[in-house]
């Protein structure tokens, strides 16, 4: 995936720069809006390239928008793209209250909307495809605890305005809840990180390490941007290594720190099968064809929040729980991070064979 995600790199980083690029127009083609809330974590850069790629090779037009953290700013691009006669939009919300705007005018215009990954908080789009959000908190709450069942544990939650935020750590909490119950755990820290930023959550833990006087046993954090942040911070303390922590998507900088033994554990998600689903999706839709495996889940049940109305078509994709003991099987032979990239600094025979 290295290379490939490198030329993807290049491709996605055009998009930042250019944020609107359209294939050549075919008349009469699809047109399908992307619109990203940034591209500062790994991932997103990457299914914009995967998917502009895949709707590239299926005759279809593609228009890609990044609104860099800007809830406002993505209002107006998802208003924008409508203007420009997109059919379908594959939304990455950067914040799943205000986006609900434009995507219900958006879908009241005709146009067919795709929550993709984040949800949006209105019945009033057309599909939500995302991973199992809750067992993704689940697996960091298990890897945590698997290395550290008691004392004092730290949680680090994502964007608060990120619905999966509230989904990660009600996984979590499934699995850290019962040892706060029996009195093994105590939760001395609970923040949200806001945009998911790497360097915010550096600071949150250097703030908590003082607070708490280095007294801290276990770091539950959401995703591997805001766990290496937070790793910052307890290397700086010579804690790294000590205190297990978690991460989320199986980064190449993740995926390195597991194999070094430092970061205890990610969450590996696999883009390259959500990817294909949303453009299959968005090309049916656009062709006002069935689309089949979506089931209705309540918005309710999907924010947890009880007064919530309404029904939303969703489909969810497992993930794997990854460790140094699997990092390999599950992330490097399958392709997903290179070998040399995450190995780099690891001494040749101390390295697993290459793939
Ligand atoms: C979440 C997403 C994670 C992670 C995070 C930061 O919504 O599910 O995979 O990337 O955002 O962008």
């Amino acid at each position: 995936m290295k290379k490939f995600a490198t030329v993807l790199l290049a491709v996605a980083m055009v998009f930042a720069v250019a944020t609107n690029l359209t294939a050549a127009p075919k008349k009469g083609a699809i047109k399908i809006g992307l619109s990203f809330s940034d591209f500062a974590t790994e991932r997103w850069p990457q299914e914009a390239a995967l998917m502009t790629k895949l709707a590239f090779a299926k005759g279809v037009q593609v228009i890609s928008q990044v609104a860099n953290h800007d809830a406002k700013l993505q209002n107006d691009q998802i208003d924008n793209m409508v203007l420009q006669g997109v059919n379908v939009l594959i939304i990455i919300a950067e914040d799943g209250d205000s986006v609900a705007t434009a995507a219900a005018a958006a879908h009241d215009a005709g146009v067919a909307v795709i929550a993709y990954d984040r949800l949006i908080k209105t019945p009033k789009i057309d599909a939500y495809i995302s991973f199992d959000n809750r067992e993704v908190g689940r697996a960091q709450g298990r890897g945590v605890t698997a290395v550290v069942g008691k004392g004092n544990f730290v949680m680090l939650g994502g964007s608060p305005t990120d619905n999966n935020a509230i989904l990660f750590r009600q996984g979590q909490m499934d699995v850290v809840q019962p040892l706060v119950d029996k009195g093994a755990v105590k939760i001395v820290a609970d923040q949200w990180v806001d945009n998911w930023d790497q360097a915010n959550a550096l600071k949150i833990m250097e703030n908590i390490l003082t607070a708490q006087n280095n007294k801290v046993d276990a770091v539950v954090a959401s995703n591997d941007g805001t766990a290496l942040g937070a790793l910052q911070a307890l290397k700086a303390q010579g804690l790294a290594g000590k205190v297990p922590i978690s991460g989320q998507d199986a980064t190449a900088a993740g995926c390195k720190s597991i194999v070094e033994g430092e970061l205890t554990m990610t969450v590996f998600k696999d883009i390259r099968k959500l990817t294909p689903i949303a453009i299959d999706m968005a090309i049916q839709m656009a062709n006002k064809q069935k689309v089949s495996g979506l089931k209705m889940y309540t918005l309710a049940d999907l924010t947890t929040v009880k007064t919530m109305k309404g029904s939303v078509p969703c489909m969810f994709l497992p993930v794997v729980q990854v460790d140094k003991n699997n990092v390999y099987d599950e992330v490097i032979k399958s392709g997903f991070q290179s070998y040399d990239e995450v190995y780099r600094d690891i001494p040749a025979d101390q390295r697993p064979p290459r793939p």
